[in-house]
């Protein structure tokens, strides 16, 4: 076998057998930065090096932001400026005198180009966030003779379509499958790969560090320890405070309030008001959360109150009042699970033991495991959804 010193082992392992034949599907799969997208595009160059000048190619990713970020880039890097040129705008590039088409899959009128084209390959970043239609769409157009997809992803669910339809069925399909690990990529500094093994925990180290396609169960925060997390003193800050009321909104159901302080080294949450018109038997007018926004607030000078983006009335209560101001907080669940747990697990999280709701959801909140994707049992998540605006909205960008 023929080693290139410019690629790992895992990536000559890969050319090696590609020079024995492709097949109609060729998939890359596993860790993060285990040097999938850098292989495949390669692959890509070699392969369409070899195709027809006159048939159509194309690219493809979530968005064409992504796309762009994530291989546009890094291809004009590996193939060099005079093999490849690209222009957004006009969606649309030149690899070796071969028009590629680009698109991103949830852009507006993707999929109706891409209904009437007729491929002769395709190249996929990102296949997990694809919908399944538009790859099933996809693979059938590319009806070209010897036509090839090409594509790379991390892990996701097992039930995820991509597994259960194509992975699991591979022996039926034409269809190549590698897996690649993080520790596979020799060219990556030693402590950053032991820095970025640190930032993912629970599910999300089984799939984007072991790259395993792993479902979600159990504690969605196994990581809680009371002895750990729960403190009885705030610690001293190490200068530069800033205060923070994160909300989760609710009016039958509980409307939890978390009084925030971040600094360079923690975020503490120093107390919390958490009401639950059921079990009171009594709903609260949203005049009446605000009187007990003002009291958590009472004695701090709140830079910001990172609130429920669909709370559209008590949103409206709060800027009417003019004293504080609003931001609407970053909903995408499972990001914001992973920053928290990313938090929680190198200790810059903390919570007063005086905050016993938010104690008492971290040790229920827990994954749907019956569930199809990654879910969360929407029961005991009120605390858990204001601690998680406020990580994911304004703490990883101090403390991450
Ligand atoms: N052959 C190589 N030579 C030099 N650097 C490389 C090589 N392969 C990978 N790398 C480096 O490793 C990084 C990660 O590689 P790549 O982006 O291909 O990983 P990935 O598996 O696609 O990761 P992700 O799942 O996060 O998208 C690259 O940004 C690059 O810095
Ligand atoms: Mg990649």
């Amino acid at each position: 076998m023929r080693k290139y010193k410019n690629l790992t082992d895992k990536q000559n392992e890969l050319m090696e057998i590609a020079k024995g034949g492709l097949r109609r599907i060729n998939i890359l799969h596993g860790s993060v930065r285990s040097g999938k997208t850098w292989i495949s595009l390669v692959l890509w160059c070699v392969w369409i090096r070899n195709m027809p000048k006159d048939a159509a190619y194309l690219m493809t990713a979530k968005t064409l932001t992504t796309l762009k970020r994530n291989c546009l880039d890094l291809l004009e890097t590996l193939a060099g400026k005079n093999n490849f040129s690209y222009s957004i705008s006009k969606k649309e590039g030149t690899l070796y005198g071969r028009k590629i088409y680009l698109e991103g899959v949830n852009d507006a009128g993707a999929e109706s180009k891409i209904r009437g084209m007729t491929l002769q390959g395709a190249y996929c970043d990102e296949i997990t966030l694809f919908t399944e239609e538009f790859f099933s769409m996809l693979l059938s157009r590319l009806s070209e003779k010897g036509a090839k997809l090409f594509g790379t992803t991390n892990p996701d669910n097992p039930n995820h379509w991509f597994k259960v339809k194509y992975i699991d069925r591979r022996e039926e399909l034409d269809f190549f499958l590698m897996e690649f690990l993080i520790d596979d990529n020799t060219f990556l500094d030693p402590a950053y790969v032991e820095e970025l093994k640190k930032e993912y925990t629970g599910v999300f180290y089984k799939r984007f560090i072991l790259g395993e396609w792993c479902s979600a169960e159990g504690l969605v925060y196994p990581m809680f320890d009371k002895a750990l997390h729960a403190i009885t003193e705030i610690p001293k800050s190490c200068g530069n405070e800033e205060y923070y009321i994160s909300i989760d909104y609710g009016t039958l159901n509980p409307c939890s309030m978390g009084l925030w302080r971040l600094d360079d080294k923690s975020a503490v949450r120093i107390k919390e008001s958490y009401y639950s018109g059921k079990a009171q038997k009594m709903l609260l007018t949203d005049e009446e959360y605000y009187e007990r926004l003002k009291n958590l607030a009472e004695g701090f000078p709140i830079k910001c109150v990172i609130i429920d983006p669909s709370a559209a009335s008590f949103i409206a209560t709060i800027r009417r009042h003019g004293e504080f101001s609003v931001r609407k907080a970053d909903n995408s669940v499972l990001d914001g699970i992973r920053v928290t747990g990313t938090l929680l697990q190198s200790g810059k999280l903390l919570i007063h033991e005086s905050c016993e709701d938010s104690i008492r959801e971290f040790g229920s909140y827990s994954w749907d495991g019956e569930s199809q994707e990654d879910k969360v049992l929407k029961e005991f998540d009120h605390a858990m959804d204001d601690i998680r605006y406020f990580c994911f909205t304004v703490a990883k960008k101090r403390l991450l």
